[in-house]
């Protein structure tokens, strides 16, 4: 006789044999080491496979080998973008949703934020960071040291000189002018590096980390590079190519663009040379649109750096490893800069743990195996405050306030149409409000200047286009379509619900670092 309690034994047995079996199917993989490099205001038009003057023999290469994400966004600036990829968390959800943070702005990306070097260390990894944090500084709890990253070198805010790496900013109370330092190791200013053109320093610095990391354990390197951020400087040698651009900052871009082309070259080549590469994932990635007004171009997109539109938002970024199941691709498949967190902590093997609710995906299969992405919804954002600081050609004021459209059919919708407000759904994208610069700019080469810019339809307060079959947003289609204007305009009132309150204060007297000191912590 064969008991119940045996029965169960004996099942119970063959069910543990047949998972054992399952699982030595798919070979126990060490965790990979993650590379992720961040370009700053690097545009659309701005890389050689995308039809660039500008050549990028080493980011063609690599890309070509890897996966090309071509419906991939980013935000429309600098902290924006490196706060989504740190928290996997859209801006309105940090309070973060308006602008920057300036030099003398007391706030950070908020401490209870849990950030993604953090969950890396969690899973076992060697965490460090080269490059531009712009998250916040006031406070030494603000810094990467204190947020997950066993080590740092970079700088804090943006805009510095490459070779002094001295930044410029006004000071209340007085708004006098206050040059000062602005690189770091560690937690200590860094002195002694005057000279170093920036591109090459954090190259050197990030090769280094590579060099000398012990292969065994899994390292995470996140190399923000000031590249090719305006003020637009670089060694001549790098300019020298370029002397068939007649547009001088475009020239000068150009040879910004071509230095850290030779950044990402030594990386992976270091990788390469240490054995690491083999079981690396290397993500290239640009923080928002390309900056017309310094060199940068978006050609054919529309818009640019602070905008809404595609050339805003849409980011040249790529994803390079021996380990995509798919790799030669381009994908086509709707990926956020958000999504990054997720992603990479998932191929970490780590969880997702102690983070506030995600708005990120894990795309990995995604990138890796072309598969459909996860994500059909991406809010590019809410700002109720808005406005454009750095105003289109033809506009004379530095500081204009954005056009208000006048009323329209949306006037009594839930959401008010009047705020600076983007969302895509599938192939649908909504604008509302004033959604930033909204000219065409032609690649300068064919112009005399990089501002010369095609004259755009009048704007209303509520635009829709179909960005797969329009990516210029050249056709403005809302009164066809008054039932998807209708569902996103549902969706914004949604996401406004669970926004938090702008944070966005004045700066705060005590930033200013003195004659002789650093920019850095106060409080
Ligand atoms: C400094 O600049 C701020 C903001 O632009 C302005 O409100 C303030 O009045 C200025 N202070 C002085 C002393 O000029
Ligand atoms: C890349 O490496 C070469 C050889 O070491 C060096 O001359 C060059 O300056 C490096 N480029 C950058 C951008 O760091
Ligand atoms: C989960 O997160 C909390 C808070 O960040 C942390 O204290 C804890 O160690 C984490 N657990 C694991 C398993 O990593």
């Amino acid at each position: 006789m064969v008991d119940v309690k045996s029965v169960c034994f004996i099942a119970v047995g063959i069910v543990l044999v047949y998972i054992s079996i399952l699982e030595a199917k798919e070979p126990v993989r060490k965790p990979p080491h993650v590379v992720f490099i961040l370009a700053d205001d690097y545009g659309w038009n701005d890389v050689g496979y995308h039809g660039s003057e500008i050549r990028t023999p080493n980011i063609d290469k690599l890309s070509s080998q890897g996966v090309r994400l071509e419906n991939y966004y980013v935000q429309p600036l600098c902290t924006p973008s490196r706060n989504q990829l740190m928290t996997g968390r859209y801006q309105i959800h940090t309070g973060m949703q308006h602008q920057i943070i300036w030099p003398c702005q007391p706030y950070c990306v908020p401490l209870q934020e849990k950030l993604l070097p953090q969950l890396m260390r969690e899973a076992g990894y060697a965490t460090h960071m080269v490059g531009k944090w712009h998250l916040g500084m006031y406070k030494k709890d603000c810094l990467p040291t204190r947020r997950g990253f066993d080590s740092y070198f970079g700088y804090l805010t943006g805009s510095e000189d490459y070779f002094s790496h001295i930044r410029c900013c006004l000071v209340p109370p007085a708004n006098q002018t206050r040059c000062a330092l602005d690189l770091r190791d560690g937690e200590e200013v860094a002195t002694g590096f005057h000279g170093q053109y920036s591109t090459h320093l954090f190259t050197e610095r990030a090769t280094g980390i590579i060099a000398k990391h012990n292969p065994q354990k899994p390292l995470f390197l996140y190399v923000a590079l000031q590249a090719v951020h305006a003020p637009l400087e670089v060694p001549q040698r790098y300019v020298e190519p370029y002397g068939f651009i007649r547009d001088p900052r475009r020239r000068q871009y150009a040879g910004m663009v071509s230095a850290m082309d030779e950044a990402v070259g030594n990386i992976t080549r270091t990788l390469q040379d240490s054995g690491m590469w083999g079981n690396t994932v290397l993500v290239f990635s640009t923080d928002n649109g390309g900056q017309t007004l310094t060199g940068g171009n978006n050609w054919p997109l529309r818009g640019r750096k602070w905008s809404l539109w595609e050339g805003g938002v849409r980011g040249v970024g790529f994803v390079a490893s021996p380990l995509l199941a798919l790799p030669g691709t381009v994908n086509r498949e709707l990926i956020h800069i958000s999504d990054w967190l997720p992603t990479l902590v998932g191929l970490a093997g780590g969880v997702i743990n102690g983070t506030q609710p995600l708005d990120g995906f894990d795309v990995w299969k995604t990138i890796s195996k072309g598969t459909a992405s996860p994500r059909v919804e991406l809010l590019h954002n809410i700002d109720p405050l808005y406005i454009d600081i750095a105003p289109c050609p033809g506009s004379d004021s530095r500081l204009t306030l954005a056009p208000t459209p006048g009323p329209g059919p949306w006037s009594n919708s839930g959401f008010n149409v009047s705020v600076h407000a983007a969302i895509r759904y599938k192939s649908w994208k909504l604008l509302t409000g004033y959604p930033g610069c909204d000219h065409w700019f032609p690649p300068p080469p064919l112009s005399n200047t990089s501002d010369t810019s095609r004259p755009a339809p009048p704007l209303k307060s509520v635009m829709l286009f179909n960005v797969e079959s329009d990516p210029e947003e050249r056709h403005e289609v809302s009164e066809k379509h008054l039932e998807v204007v209708s569902f996103l305009l549902t969706r914004l009132e949604h996401y406004q619900k669970t926004s938090k309150p702008v944070v966005f204060p004045d700066d705060d007297p005590r930033c200013d670092p003195g004659p002789t000191g650093a920019w850095g912590p106060w409080e």
